[in-house]
């Protein structure tokens, strides 16, 4: 049998990546390229500075995935790319590439919505995955409970009314002075915390109300600090660090639950850069065992921002006919299940 293979770039933040998969489930390269250590200086993604590395990490990364997976340009078949969401001008770099190289080669272009890549990112580690299920998608950015009804039917149960669970352990980190980004660094510092010492306030719990709202929570441990700071206090960051993290991750597990009973799923999926977080994969695999629901485990390397699990989208994507002309741009926000048709884009 032919086999399909499928280049992928992803460049929506600080991670220049891009990778080559065989029949959309095999990965045969994934370079990533991370930009870190060069906005840790400024405690967050510096957007002009990403859009530049970006710009110089972009041809080599796909040089070294194609040359990683042994093929060169013309034996790919078809190119996918992340066109949002993200920040424009990282996505810009990108899109340009994947357009030029489609151009080049005549091959087809297919536009990728960023959190479906990550959603799509179970599929490459879970072989025997098949929708429908249940997805807890947890990133800098986003944060929401999706029903993948089939590979190409999304219905989206809730979303975040403010920050994203991502986004909520960076802005504390940050103010406890860790690096960027705050999620790992808050999971660390916490190993040796008690979660249960500071009662932090859990937003929207009542049944059947499947929205996130983290920015109370953020206030009332910034207050917490404040307080504690003013009265001379020494704070004992591991608390801090684990009661906070603790209130997430309750949140998100009952959340879950709840989603999964009242749409009928008994499968449950984990996606985005927080999924990274152990406490969390924990805490949703003991609630999962509890209510006899099977637990989809990520793999850290899948969870943050890559190019493969763009591929594994584009390859379904591909598949359903959902191709996109050279009139594709960056979009910094589109809801899910939208696809970069020539009207969308023009
Ligand atoms: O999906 P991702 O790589 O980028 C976006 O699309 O946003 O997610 C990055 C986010 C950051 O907010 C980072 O702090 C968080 O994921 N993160 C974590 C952990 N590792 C990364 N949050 C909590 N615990 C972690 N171990
Ligand atoms: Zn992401």
């Amino acid at each position: 049998m032919e086999h399909i293979y499928t280049l992928a770039i992803e460049s929506s933040c600080d991670e220049t990546s891009a990778a080559v998969l065989q029949d959309g489930r095999q990965v045969l390269s994934n370079v990533i390229s991370s930009q870190v250590p060069i906005h840790q200086k400024f405690g967050g993604v510096v957007p002009e500075i990403a859009s530049r590395h970006h710009i110089e990490q972009v041809i080599p990364i796909v040089d070294q995935a194609l040359t990683d997976a042994n093929l060169t340009l013309a034996d790919i078949d078809h190119i996918g790319v992340t066109y949002g969401p993200g920040l424009v001008g990282s996505l810009l770099v990108g899109v340009a590439a994947a357009k030029g190289l489609a151009f080049a080669t005549d091959k087809p272009l297919i536009g990728v919505h960023h959190m479906e890549g990550h959603i799509f990112a179970n599929f490459l580690i879970h072989p025997e995955l098949e929708p429908p299920f249940l997805s807890l998608v947890v990133s800098g950015g986003h944060t929401m409970l999706v029903v993948v009804k089939d590979y190409e039917t999304y219905e989206v149960l809730g979303q975040t009314r403010d920050d994203a669970a991502g986004e909520a352990f960076d802005k504390i980190a940050r103010v406890l002075g860790y690096p960027y980004p705050g999620g790992p660094q808050i999971e660390k510092v916490g190993t040796t915390g008690d979660p249960h010492a500071i009662e932090f306030p859990k937003a929207l719990q009542e049944k059947g109300n499947f929205e996130f709202s983290f920015s109370g929570l953020k206030s009332a441990v910034l207050n917490y600090i404040n307080n504690e700071r003013q009265k001379g206090n020494e704070i004992n960051e591991p608390d801090v660090a684990a009661s906070f993290q603790q209130s997430i991750i309750d949140v998100l597990v009952h959340k879950t639950k709840e989603a999964a009973h009242a749409s009928g799923q008994t499968k449950i999926t984990l996606a985005g850069g927080v999924s990274a977080n152990k406490h969390l994969q924990a805490a949703l695999k003991a609630m999962c065992e509890e209510e006899g629901f099977t637990f989809y485990e990520p793999s850290n390397i899948l969870a943050t921002d890559n190019a493969a699990m763009i591929g594994c989208r584009a390859y379904y994507m591909a598949k359903a006919g959902k191709f996109t002309d050279l009139y594709l741009n960056a979009k910094p926000s589109i809801p899910l299940g939208v696809q970069a048709t020539v009207r969308d884009v023009k």
